[in-house]
C-alpha cells in the first residue's frame, strides 16, 4: 500500500531497480521504504506525493534519497547517520529513524528537493583517457580540452589521475591523489603515447565550485551511501581540483560551444570537445545549435588544426554508455566502445 500517485510510485520503483543493477542495495531499499511508507503528514512527504507528472524526468527518487543522505552526512541527525552504511540495518528500524528525521528536519529536507541531482563521476575519466591517447598517438600533437556540462570539472583533469586497467596495466603518476580502477576489455589503448594537455576549459549551466563546502556537500549527498569507494574517489578529486588552475564557466552549452569554436585555432594543437552523460539533458534547440557549430568549424579544420567531438552518452544501448568521436578534417564518425555509466568497465573496439 502506497500513498503515492501512480507516476510518483513508478519513479521510486524504477529507481529502486536501477540502484540494484548499479550496485547500491541500500538506495534501492530506501526507495522501497519511501514508496511503502511515506505519507502527507510532513511537508517533505506531501511535496513528493504531490509531485507533477515530470517526477521521473526530475529524478524525484534521487532527490529524496539525496536529501536524506545530505542530512545524515551533516551531523544534525546522528540517529539516522548511525544506521547508514557500512552498517546493515533492518528495513523497519531504518524506516523509524527516517520518519523521526523527517519530523525533526522537515523544512530542510523539503527545500533540498528544489534542485535536480548533480554529480560528477570521475571514473568516467578512464574512457576519456583511452580516447585521447589514441588522438595523441595519431597526431603527435598536444591537446586543448573543452568539456561541455563539466559539473565540478573533475573529468577535465583526467590526465592527472592514476589508472589501473586490469592486470599489470597502469597509467599515470604513482603519487596521483586520485586512483581509478576500470576493467578494460578488448585491445588496450596506446598507453605509451605521449599525452600533453596545453589548456582546459569547461562549461556548465550550474558549475560546482570545489572551493565551496555547501555545493560539495550537495554533490557528495547524491552519491549512494553504500558506494564508499566512489565517495572517497570523488572527495580526492575535489581536493585535487581545488588547486587546479582551470575554471568551469557558468554558461549554456550551445552559447559556450559556439563561442569557443569561433576562436581561431592554434596550429599544432588538437581541439578536443567532449561530454559525458549530458546530451540527454539538453533541449533540441541546444543540440541542433551545437551540431551546426561543429559542422561549420569542422569544415575549416585542417591536419594542422584538427577538431574532435567525442562523447560518452546513453544512446539507448542496453549495456552501457556509447563512446563515439567525430574527427575533422573529414567529419568521420568513429565508435570507440562502450562503458559502464560509473566507469567500472570499458569495452573497447
Ligand atoms: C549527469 S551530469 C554529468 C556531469 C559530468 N559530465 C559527469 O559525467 O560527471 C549533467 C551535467 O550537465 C549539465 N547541464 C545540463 N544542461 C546543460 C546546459 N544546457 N548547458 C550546460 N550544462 C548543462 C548539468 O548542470 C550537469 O552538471
Amino acid at each position: 500500500m502506497t500513498h503515492m500517485t501512480p507516476h510518483v510510485a513508478d519513479t521510486f520503483v524504477f529507481q529502486a531497480a536501477a540502484c540494484r543493477t548499479l550496485g547500491s542495495p541500500f538506495t534501492a531499499n530506501l526507495c522501497e521504504l519511501l514508496l511503502s511508507n511515506l505519507d502527507e503528514s510532513s511537508r517533505f512527504g506531501a511535496r513528493i506525493i504531490g509531485w507533477p507528472d515530470s517526477a521521473r524526468a526530475d529524478a524525484l527518487a534521487l532527490r529524496a534519497c539525496g536529501a536524506l543522505h545530505w542530512l545524515a552526512r551533516s551531523g544534525k541527525a546522528r540517529d539516522l547517520a548511525a544506521l547508514y552504511p557500512p552498517l546493515e540495518t533492518r528495513p523497519d528500524v531504518l524506516w523509524e529513524a527516517v520518519k523521526t528525521a523527517i519530523d525533526r528536519h522537515d523544512d530542510a529536507l523539503h527545500d533540498f528537493l528544489d534542485s535536480p541531482p548533480q554529480t560528477n563521476e570521475v571514473s568516467r575519466s578512464s574512457a576519456l583517457l583511452g580516447m585521447t591517447l589514441k588522438f595523441a598517438q595519431r597526431w603527435k600533437m598536444p591537446l586543448a580540452l573543452y568539456e561541455i556540462g563539466a559539473s565540478a570539472g573533475l573529468n577535465l583533469a583526467f590526465d592527472n589521475y592514476r589508472y589501473r586497467l586490469g592486470e599489470d596495466r597502469e597509467w599515470g603518476k604513482s603519487d596521483a591523489l586520485v586512483e581509478i580502477e576500470s576493467q578494460w576489455r578488448g585491445p588496450l589503448p596506446p598507453l605509451e603515447a605521449e599525452l600533453e594537455v596545453v589548456s582546459r576549459a569547461g562549461c556548465d549551466r550550474n558549475p560546482l565550485d570545489p572551493h565551496e563546502p555547501q555545493s560539495i556537500e550537495r554533490l557528495l549527498a547524491y552519491i549512494w551511501p553504500d558506494q564508499r569507494e566512489r565517495i572517497e574517489r570523488i572527495s580526492a578529486a575535489l581536493m585535487a581540483a581545488a588547486s587546479m588552475p582551470y575554471v568551469v564557466d557558468r554558461a549554456d552549452a550551445a552559447d559556450w560551444v559556439e563561442a569557443r569554436l569561433a576562436e581561431s585555432p592554434t596550429e599544432g594543437v588538437v581541439r578536443v570537445f567532449f561530454h559525458t552523460i549530458v546530451w540527454q539533458y539538453l533541449s533540441e534547440d541546444t543540440k541542433d545549435r551545437i551540431m551546426a557549430a561543429f559542422e561549420v568549424a569542422g569544415a575549416a579544420a585542417t591536419e594542422e588544426t584538427p577538431l574532435i567531438w567525442m562523447y560518452m552518452e546513453a544512446e539507448d544501448h542496453p549495456a552501457g554508455a556509447v563512446l563515439k568521436q567525430t574527427v575533422w578534417p573529414g567529419g568521420k564518425i568513429e565508435t570507440a566502445g562502450l562503458a559502464d555509466y560509473h566507469g567500472r568497465w570499458v569495452d573497447w573496439v
